[in-house]
């Protein structure tokens, strides 16, 4: 029998798993989704810089949007015999096999900024956000903004079946509950990418009387917000005035947008979700300190009150 199998503990895993690797030897697979993103693109970025401060080799793999090429990619990585596994997963079902693999291989598997719907005792951790509260902040943002008027909002949603599109939508939901001036009139599907944004608010556009019957566009990420300010603006119409708009990432994009009156509030979503996993790693393999099954990154709302510019200055290096 494989010895994870037969171990109960975390903290005998960590002894077995990690044994007498020192951080200079780790050697960590990372199935990254793809770069639907500009917060993508800087969670990748920054996942090879903190592993490089730590002299940790990364295996980088990158899934171009499907998760056949992540399990690919994780099996790949159990066959090299990697230390430990990031896996930031495409959608939320479907891993039970593989995670399954790894464990039985005794790699430990840290998910990042994205859930899955496996057992917890398939994964050694998860380093996200409260991708349910990201979405109720912005929905209480709307509903303050609006102060009881009446608004059709339409919202576009992330990736279908991922774990940020799925909670988003609730935790958005929940916050408009109770609250009958709002009413979401239209929801589809924008994949997280600014194209796909742009072309389905075109959509929602020519749908909803060019615009006229739309107070308010909230998206599950600010590129596909960018890309429906766009397509507001082609329509004639003044996108974070006639349409407001909310969305979630931070990126260094929507603060010009919010500079320039064109957006109006984001919810910020670190990047750096490598950072706590190397640590939590770290931690395990010097003395079996198992992590918390979730560890939890900040969620902040920004809005044009908190000098966009100033922000976006802040951000712009930082590898989106
Ligand atoms: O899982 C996090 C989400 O995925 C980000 O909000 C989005 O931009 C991304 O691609």
């Amino acid at each position: 029998m494989k010895i994870a199998k037969a171990l109960a503990s975390a903290t005998i895993l960590a002894a077995c798993a990690f044994g007498s690797a020192s951080a200079a030897e780790l050697v960590v697979g990372f199935s990254q989704i793809g770069s639907e993103s500009g917060w993508r693109a800087a969670e990748t970025t920054l996942t090879k810089q903190q592993a490089e401060e730590r002299g940790i080799d990364l295996k980088f793999a990158d899934a171009q949007q499907k998760q056949e090429n992540q399990i690919k990619a994780v099996r790949s990585f159990i066959a090299q015999g990697v230390n430990a596994i990031l896996l930031a997963p495409v959608v939320a079902t479907g891993w039970d096999e593989v995670l399954q693999e790894a464990k039985d291989a005794e790699i430990p598997v840290i998910l990042l900024d994205r859930t899955v719907d496996s057992s917890k005792d398939l994964y050694m951790t998860a380093v996200t956000s409260d991708l349910v509260h990201e979405g109720n902040v912005a929905g209480k943002w709307l509903v303050d903004a609006t102060a009881g008027k009446p608004c059709n909002v339409v919202e576009l949603q992330g990736t279908t079946g991922s774990s940020p599109a799925i909670d988003r939508k609730k935790g958005f939901e929940q916050a408009l509950s109770g609250h009958d001036n709002l009413k979401i009139v239209r929801s589809q599907t924008g994949d997280f990418t600014r194209t796909k944004g742009k072309e389905v608010m075109e959509s929602f556009l020519k749908a909803e009387d060019g615009g006229k019957n739309i107070c308010a566009l909230y998206a599950h990420n600010d590129d596909m917000a960018v890309g429906a300010i766009q397509a507001i603006k082609e329509a004639g119409l003044k996108p974070g005035k006639d349409i407001l708009v909310v969305s979630i990432d931070a990126v260094p994009d929507i603060f010009q947008a919010m500079a320039a009156g064109e957006a109006n509030a984001t919810v910020e979503l670190t990047p750096n979700m490598a950072g706590p996993a190397f640590d939590a790693l770290a931690a395990f393999q010097k003395d079996g300190t198992a992590p918390p099954k979730w560890i939890q990154t900040e969620s902040k709302l920004y809005t044009q009150a908190d000098d966009p510019m100033k922000v976006y200055e802040a951000k712009k290096g930082l590898g989106y």
